[in-house]
């Protein structure tokens, strides 16, 4: 008890303030992690001036994000020199790349890997009483968790599955954590490990009690999330299984999923629910990574170009007016000209709603990294990935422009943060920021108090990525 109340008097009105680095993944442990602390008394800040902690949430899926880590980690260096005190906690997939090496860096004081998160109270209670650092990673990462790490992961999750503050209305639900598809360029399963699917009354649950909440729309999450799969005595879960019972849980409006890797299993089962159910929206996030068969080998990803294309036919068969997302690496090792035209070819195909395009980043540990140089040059990758988000750009305006003078249902984001529009009356009807069902950012101006609402846009002006409109 008494041990009880120093903490309590050491937690209260303590400030912490945590940043985000990475994917949706990594923005939902940093969710779980803010509301943990909530409960535990802290006081979450936007400002690192007031805070006496300072976590990180990291990513390690391109060299790039590695680096904007570092230079803040650098940015903390420089605070701790007049403020020795402060706390700061690496967390996320660089921390369990880097672990130890991480820990060295002068500003950090705990390092703590994705599946050791539970630990993060413990972690930061040790470094405000002692001055030791203290490193949580996972070893042996690929290796099946115990399952008292299963157990305290699964019980972080359900304890903490909030609304995300950041977008009033809308919350993310974990449906499987890690990857076993080792795409040779990847990280993530050396970071995340293994796949497992939860348990579908967990999940089922947590939607539940967001949805009491007020959550409107939720989205699900995994890395191949079209893969989730949960046996149960005769019945095997699938993703349209748990979109099916998630779509029958009162106050959820929509329900989304990310990331779907082209694989046929479940795929029409998945396309069919999206095609019968109101709530599922016609939304299909579905990297091809590259339209050359012999760099998709390469890569390990277990389909053609062709097998893609004929993924997405079969989608819009089912779903006709399904939005679909794709991601493509450029300058993959070996990639030649002719590779990356195919690739050219395939965004010109599947007429992509919109595409994210990176530029290879070797990354240690990996095959590809292992088997072979990084051989297209810098220039060359800029050129590539130039040439295809201009053509992605085209589509994108063409898809974008067939918007003109229709009106769309959107959920209402928040204040939009780029100047896009003229306001007459900017005090009353600022300008907002809201999505379509198939994932359309739409502008308009009006009233804040629409945030996490739905609402009518009639769209009077398109863009490539945006269509602008009035409220209707
Ligand atoms: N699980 C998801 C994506 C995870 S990473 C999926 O398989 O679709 C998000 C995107 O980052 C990938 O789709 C890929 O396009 C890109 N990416 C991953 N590793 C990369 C690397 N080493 N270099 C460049 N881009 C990479
Ligand atoms: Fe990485 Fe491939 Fe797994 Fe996606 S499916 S997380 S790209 S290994
Ligand atoms: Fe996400 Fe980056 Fe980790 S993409 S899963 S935060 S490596």
């Amino acid at each position: 008890m008494l041990q009880m109340l120093y903490i309590c008097e050491l937690m209260s009105n303590l400030c912490v303030h945590i940043k985000s680095f990475g994917c949706q993944m990594n923005k939902l442990d940093t969710a779980l992690v803010s509301s943990a602390l909530q409960d535990e008394g802290f006081i979450l800040t936007e400002s690192v001036k007031e805070a006496d902690v300072v976590l990180i949430n990291t990513c390690s899926v391109r060299e790039h994000a590695e680096q904007r880590v570092l230079s803040h980690l650098g940015h903390l260096k420089h605070i701790k020199e007049s403020r020795p005190e402060l706390v700061v906690g690496v967390i996320g997939c660089m921390a369990q790349r880097l672990g130890e090496t991480l820990l060295e860096h002068e500003a950090v004081n705990f390092v703590c890997g994705p599946a050791e998160i539970p630990q993060i109270k413990q972690l930061i209670r040790k470094a405000l009483k002692e001055k030791k650092k203290s490193l949580a990673v996972t070893e042996k990462i690929r290796q099946k968790a115990p399952e008292e790490q299963n157990q305290a992961l699964e019980e972080f999750e359900s304890a903490y599955g909030i609304e995300d503050e950041s977008i009033p209305a809308q919350a993310f639900v974990r449906v499987m954590r890690g990857c076993n598809n080792f795409c040779s360029y990847c990280v993530v399963p050396y970071v995340r490990g293994p796949e497992i699917s939860r348990l579908p009354e967990a999940i089922i649950e947590q939607i539940k009690k967001l949805a009491d909440h007020g959550v409107k729309q939720i989205t699900l999450l995994g890395q191949t999330v079209n893969s989730y799969k949960y046996k149960q005595g005769e019945k095997t879960w699938s993703l349209a299984d748990l979109l099916d019972a998630a779509g029958d849980i009162e106050g959820v409006e929509w329900l989304r999923f990310v990331t779907s890797y082209p694989s046929e299993e479940f795929f029409d089962e998945i396309m069919q629910v999206m095609a019968r159910s109101p709530k599922v929206c016609k939304y299909l996030h579905m990297p091809a990574q590259s339209g050359s068969d012999r760099i998709l080998h390469a890569m390990n990803r277990n389909y053609s170009a062709a097998r893609y294309l004929e993924l997405l036919d079969r989608a819009r068969a089912i779903v006709p007016d399904i939005a679909i997302a794709g991601d493509f690496i450029v300058g993959f090792p070996g990639e030649t000209e002719e590779d990356f035209q195919a690739t050219v070819d395939l965004v010109k195909k599947a007429r992509y709603k919109n595409a994210f395009i990176f530029k290879y980043s070797p990354r240690p540990g990996t095959t590809a990294d292992k088997r072979q140089e990084d051989t297209v040059p810098a220039e060359v990758k800029q050129k590539r990935i130039m040439q295809l988000l201009a053509v992605q750009e085209q589509i994108s305006k063409e898809l974008s422009r067939a918007f003109l003078g229709k009106e769309v249902t959107v959920l209402i984001e928040g204040l939009s943060k780029k100047p896009h529009l003229n306001s007459t009356d900017s005090e009353k009807n600022p300008q907002l920021v809201a999505r379509t069902e198939t994932d359309y950012i739409v502008v308009f101006n009006g009233p804040t108090l629409l945030a996490g609402k739905f609402a009518q846009v009639k769209i009077t002006r398109t863009s490539p990525l945006t269509l602008f409109g009035e409220l209707a």
